[in-house]
């Protein structure tokens, strides 16, 4: 016989032929005479029917099992009678592995994604779960198979830091202090000096600060690793632990960064079109019916490039329709993305050059000095997927700037080095992956493409 691993995608290769599968039960019924499993064996979310009949020794015990049953089958690959399926395998014998309790809530009927969060630990065992994690596992793979194609570094920059890279202030202290008892200095403020590193550190908000540093040593790098932020924001897109990917390209400027950005989403697009035709079916039957239209003219379509002071301009003539107010100076609401790719371009757009007051430090002031070289790529559907810009490389303006900010020089003394030894031009960018995932498979809550999502009041699991 042969031992074969996983037929379930692909099972014509071994029609007419012995095989042994194993997996777990998703639905049986029998009669007196035979019975029906349709059996996963988790490499795919399509099950293959098992047809079991009187003769087998063990049939009374089979026809009895429960859905969640762990099983293994040989028989023989034939082409099926029924017409939901092309083949279904003729059982020889079927060993029981691991019984299921008959409590098991996985029973077969759809459940929501509400309900399946509170099951996080049995939800990958859904054909929805099957779907989205094996395209989140490709799309990984994509992601580093673009970077290295193009001779990028994989840079593997620290979870823990002493810096707030962002300056938004949204950080997951890390201490070993004993807090109902912490050390104090004259002043009163808990003393970090006498903690761990010695200092205040918190979580990872974003590796791009670390990963400046390897830019200026090899070119282009890139980080893929997961970030913190304490954002107190209950939304379908934000969760408190997400991954990011951000790839740092030096003797490089704001229209180069875009080329990247643009280059790597479409690759992106294309390699789960092709790698995951299935996965990618499945989503647009079940989860959103323009997907794949919308997928393919993407790759077709070159991105708007739009600047903030334009954007802008087009919120306001449509302003009775936001919640939020619109004025040159504030920062764009979710609402405010979605229209203006959804509505008015219908397409994914770059916003560049936005008010230096709403965006980062260490983003280069443009010759008007009142926006940096910012860009926020929006998509329509999900909003911000992306937030880049070109660095500030001029070691006085970055210093002038940090005063104004009342950053502490001395915190990123570091940091400035990059500038005073040898700086060029240089620019990044930051990707959400599960921002990406939402966007290539439909998905619409953030929630529902990472495993154990971390969010407000939520870290069970
Ligand atoms: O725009 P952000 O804050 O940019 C940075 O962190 C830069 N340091 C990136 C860089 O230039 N190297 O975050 C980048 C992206 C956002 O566009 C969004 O897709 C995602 O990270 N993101 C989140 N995803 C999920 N949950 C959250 N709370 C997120 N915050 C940001
Ligand atoms: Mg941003």
């Amino acid at each position: 016989s042969t031992l074969v691993k996983s037929i379930f995608r692909n099972p014509a290769q071994y029609l007419n032929q012995e095989i042994e599968i194993s997996g777990w039960i998703r639905t049986s019924r029998a009669s007196k005479a035979f019975g029906f499993i349709e059996l996963n064996d988790g490499t795919f979310f399509k099950n293959l029917q098992v047809v079991f009949e009187e003769g087998m020794e063990n049939f009374a015990e089979i026809a009895k099992l429960a859905t969640g049953t762990s099983i293994i089958v040989k028989g023989i690959l034939a082409e099926s009678l029924g017409a939901k399926q092309p083949f279904e395998l003729k059982a020889q014998s079927i060993i029981v592995e691991g019984e299921c309790a008959s409590d098991y809530p996985l029973q077969k009927k759809r459940h929501s994604f509400e309900y399946l969060r509170t099951i996080a630990h049995l939800r990958p065992r859904t054909n929805s779960f099957s779907a989205v994690f094996r395209v989140r596992s490709l799309v990984a793979f994509a992601i580093h198979q673009f970077f290295q194609e193009k001779g990028f570094v994989y840079v593997h920059t620290p979870i823990i830091t002493g810096s707030d890279a962002e300056g938004a202030g949204e950080m997951f202290h890390v201490t070993t202090l004993d807090l109902d008892a912490p050390p104090r200095t004259e002043e009163g403020k808990i003393d970090y000096s006498r903690d761990f590193f010695g200092r205040e550190t918190n979580l990872t908000v974003s590796g791009q600060l670390n990963v400046e540093t390897y830019c200026m040593a090899f070119r282009n790098v890139y980080t893929f690793g997961p970030t913190f932020r304490a954002e107190n924001s209950n939304t379908a897109r934000h969760a408190a632990e997400f991954w990011m990917i951000e790839p740092e390209i030096a003797f490089a400027d704001l229209e180069d960064d875009m080329e990247l950005a643009e280059d790597m989403i479409k690759y992106v697009i294309n390699y789960v079109l092709e790698n995951a035709p299935e996965e990618m079916a499945f989503f647009n039957e079940f989860v959103d019916k323009n997907l794949l239209d919308r997928l393919q003219n993407i790759v077709q379509a070159s991105f708007e490039r739009v600047t903030y002071t334009r954007a802008i301009e087009l919120l306001e003539k449509a302003k009775d329709k936001f919640e939020y107010p619109v004025e040159w100076g504030t920062d764009l609401q979710t609402e405010h993305e979605r229209y203006l790719t959804e509505q008015v371009f219908k397409k994914p757009i770059f916003v560049i050059d936005y008010p230096k007051e709403i965006k980062a430090f260490y983003m280069r002031l443009n010759e008007d000095r009142k926006t940096v070289a910012a860009m926020d790529l929006l998509v329509p559907g999900i909003g911000e997927i992306i937030g880049g810009s070109q660095r500030e490389e001029r070691l006085d303006v970055l210093e002038k700037r940090m005063d104004e900010l009342g950053l502490k020089k001395e915190d990123y003394a570091w940091y400035l080095d990059l500038r005073k030894y040898g700086g060029t031009r240089h620019a990044g960018y930051g990707l959400g992956f599960e921002r990406i995932i939402m966007y290539l498979t439909g998905i619409s809550n953030i929630r529902d493409v990472i495993a154990f999502p971390r969010t407000v009041n939520n870290a069970d699991f």
